[in-house]
């Protein structure tokens, strides 16, 4: 998605060889109308899916996420990562490890969203190891239901989340492929000289 690289070339920061900081549009302040153009391309990408619900974490997932729910017409459920206080037991939870900050979280979702026969389209900001969104998957499967795809803003693709849900059988969709964040330079995987 051109649109998107662009956003990232002329507003993301890259802080290190595998991180890219995106807090001017993404992870902190939000470009809304760069997130509903996101959310449209996820909805145009899986609408031959028969979607009935959009599944993201909290919190930086669900700016991309809500434009692509709304076109679809379904409801958005985000994850939690902190238990709520109204949430009682009735949670399928997943346990995340995160490599990044090397530590393991919980994940929950009410077993009232989520229903055998939703067809379910997984949608997360950053695609790094995959753990984030194969607890995604793994919620849906407890609930019986069906994972539709996977679309993700931005993807590192050096990273081996990619080849770890493809392998599990999963349709991956991201919007712009990171190849590289070395030298302080974003390359794309569609810009690569073959
Ligand atoms: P994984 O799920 O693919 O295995 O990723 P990882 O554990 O590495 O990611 C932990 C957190 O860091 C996630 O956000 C993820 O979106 C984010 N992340 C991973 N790589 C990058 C990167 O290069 N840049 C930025 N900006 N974020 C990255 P989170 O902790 O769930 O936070 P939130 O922003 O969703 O609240
Ligand atoms: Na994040
Ligand atoms: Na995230």
């Amino acid at each position: 998605m051109e649109q998107l690289k662009q956003a990232i070339r002329d507003r993301g920061k890259v802080l290190s060889s595998n991180v890219l900081k995106v807090d001017t549009f993404l992870n902190h302040q939000v470009d809304v109308n760069l997130m509903a153009a996101v959310g449209q391309e996820f909805a145009h990408l899986f609408k031959n899916e028969k979607i009935t619900k959009v599944l993201t974490i909290e919190s930086s997932g669900i700016a991309p996420s809500f434009m692509a729910a709304s076109t679809l017409g379904t409801p958005l459920i985000f994850a939690r990562k902190k238990k709520s206080l109204t949430m009682n037991d009735n949670v399928f939870v997943s346990k995340v490890y995160s490599f990044t900050k090397q530590e393991t979280n919980e994940i929950t979702v009410s077993k009232d969203f989520l229903l055998p026969g939703d067809s379910v389209l997984i949608i997360d900001d950053f695609l790094a190891n995959g753990q984030a969104a194969l607890g995604l998957v793994d919620i849906v499967k407890q609930a019986g239901a069906k994972v539709a795809g996977i679309g993700i803003v931005i993807e590192k693709s050096f990273q081996d989340g990619r080849s770890k849900l493809e392998e599990a059988g999963y349709r991956v969709e991201s919007l712009a492929r990171v190849h590289s964040l070395e030298n302080g330079q974003v390359t794309f995987v569609d810009e690569l000289i073959s």
